[in-house]
């Protein structure tokens, strides 16, 4: 990653359902990189998007008696509301269907077809229109998508291809000498292995326009508009970048530091993409991370099985913060997750109200109570082993985090928070042991004072790190701390009765 920027983009969603809680965790998991990365001084440009090109939007906007178009701006504002909802602070939001887009997608095209790399043909073959993805015979054991197990189309046409197969001996070595560039390791050997084991076959980039009207244009071909997927990818360019006289691409943030995606599209964006990229001289992203699924039961939440759940619905029942801490602790970043309300209900309880809640209240009513609201600023010298271990902690605790939320580290959201809460376990171990309540009969004033200024700092260290995570309730407690007085608030999460 180069030293002071930080480009990190999200897939942009299909826009023919509304997002859900799987959408909701990308978006949770980017935003939280992109404020650590601004916090660290950074700059930072965090892109999400959507996706409206294609059959699917095609077929949702014909179900609603609404031109595809104006389908497109109705659900978009489903997606920016939700991201306004839940605090995520992207610095653009590109479109497929934005002018920006489609003339970067047409002049890629182009140079594409100039330098050789496309070729007409004819197609022949299985097509998933949910999934917008064609599959081969071999691919295939039986007439159902592999990936969704919906029927699939029988299609012949004539079609534009790209020469995807030249290039898959160029890509093993690539990504066998760059260790980050796929990650986590075992999506890395996946993809290794599938290239290994399987011979590319060009890609179908094209759709016939008498099947298939709304998409981008070919440059070169009246009858044709481009594949939705090809389409799509470029999304992280043409945000970011244009194409000057020699066709070289340039851009300021380009390339891309982190290409976060769930693992069902870790082919498109693991294979397809950088040969896209290598094809048009352009620099691969440094890190392509396909996260885990949250699961409902065994299968995946997701809208053609009709198991989602509405993170809006989540971040109104429990809170937004709590929501965002359930996703990034709850599962390690790379795994899949089983989500349920009962397991939000407990990290709330436990580790938010019991935990963190109490340590910040506790201290709050002991600075009204023993010094008037004043933040006492007494800094003893400590031989007490608790003591020195939480200034141990606090000191750490950012130099380890820095390391953690790097692709090296595979962005451990979860072990962040699991180190953070370790130094919040040892302030209130602290309190417990200390007694302080002993320390005011025993007028031992200046113990008192060094012991409250000590869980200060822990508190406010406490949340400087948390701030990524829980924007708002960070910035609140360090408010509730002010510079020499508190301002106490409300406890900052009511604890919820367990069914
Ligand atoms: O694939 N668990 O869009 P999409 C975790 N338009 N994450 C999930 C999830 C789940 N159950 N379900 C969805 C597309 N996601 C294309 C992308 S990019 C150039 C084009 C998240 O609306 C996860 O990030 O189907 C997944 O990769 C993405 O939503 C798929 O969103
Ligand atoms: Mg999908």
């Amino acid at each position: 990653m180069s030293k002071d920027k930080f480009y990190i983009t999200t897939p942009i969603y299909y826009i023919n359902a509304s997002p859900h809680i799987g959408h909701s965790y990308t978006n949770i998991a980017s935003d939280c990189l992109a404020r650590y990365y601004r916090l660290k001084g950074y700059k930072v440009h965090f892109l999400t998007g959507t996706d409206e090109h294609g059959q699917k939007v095609q077929q949702s906007a014909i179900n609603k008696g609404l031109q595809p178009r104006d389908f497109a701006d109705k659900a978009v504002l489903v997606f920016k509301e939700l991201w306004q909802k839940l605090n995520i602070s992207y610095d653009d939001f590109v479109r497929t269907t934005d002018e920006r887009h489609i003339k970067i997608v047409q002049r890629a095209l182009e140079i594409l077809y100039r330098r050789g790399r496309l070729y007409e043909d004819l197609y022949e073959g299985w097509y998933c229109t949910p999934c917008e993805t064609f599959w081969q015979e071999t691919q295939l054991d039986s007439q159902n998508c592999p990936d969704c197990k919906r029927p699939l189309e029988k299609i012949t046409e004539k079609n534009y291809f790209f020469k995807l197969s030249e290039y898959q001996n160029w890509l093993i070595e690539y990504i066998k000498n760059h260790a980050n560039f796929i990650r986590p390791l075992n999506r890395r050997q996946e993809v290794l292995s599938f290239l290994e084991l399987n011979k590319l076959v060009d890609l179908c980039i094209s759709r016939p326009k008498e099947r298939l009207s709304w998409g981008i244009p070919l440059p070169f071909s009246k009858e044709h508009v481009t594949y939705v997927w090809f389409d799509a990818l470029i999304n992280y360019l043409s945000a970011v970048g244009t194409f000057d006289a020699n066709d070289s691409y340039q851009s300021e943030w380009w390339p891309a530091d982190v290409h976060l995606i769930g693992k069902d599209i870790l082919r498109q964006h693991a294979i397809y993409w950088p040969i896209i990229l290598h094809a048009l001289d352009i620099e691969l992203p440094q890190t392509i991370f396909a996260h885990g699924w949250w699961l409902v039961g065994e299968s995946k939440m997701s809208k053609s099985r009709g198991n989602v759940i509405s993170p809006l619905e989540m971040a109104d029942n429990y809170g937004i913060d709590v929501y965002r801490y359930f996703l990034l602790r709850d599962v390690p970043f790379g795994h899949d997750g089983n989500f349920s309300e009962a397991a939000i209900v407990k990290r709330l309880n436990s580790d938010l109200a019991n935990d963190l809640g109490n340590l910040v209240y506790r201290t709050l009513t002991m600075i009204e109570k023993y010094f008037d609201g004043r933040i006492p600023n007494v800094d003893l010298a400590t031989n007490e082993p608790q003591a020195k271990k939480i200034i141990e902690r606090i000191e750490l605790l950012p130099k380890e985090i820095v390391l953690y939320l790097t692709a090296n580290s595979d962005f451990d959201f979860s072990l962040v928070l699991e180190k953070v809460w370790e130094l919040i376990n040892l302030a209130n171990k602290y309190i417990e042991d200390t007694k302080p309540w002993n320390l005011v009969k025993e007028r031992k004033e200046e113990q008192l004072k060094a012991f409250i200024n000590l869980l200060v700092k822990a508190i406010r260290e406490v949340s400087n790190e948390l701030l990524p995570f829980m924007p708002s309730t960070a910035t609140s407690i360090l408010e509730q701390f002010g510079k020499e007085n508190i301002i106490k608030g409300k406890p900052l999460f009511p604890r919820i009765i367990e069914k």
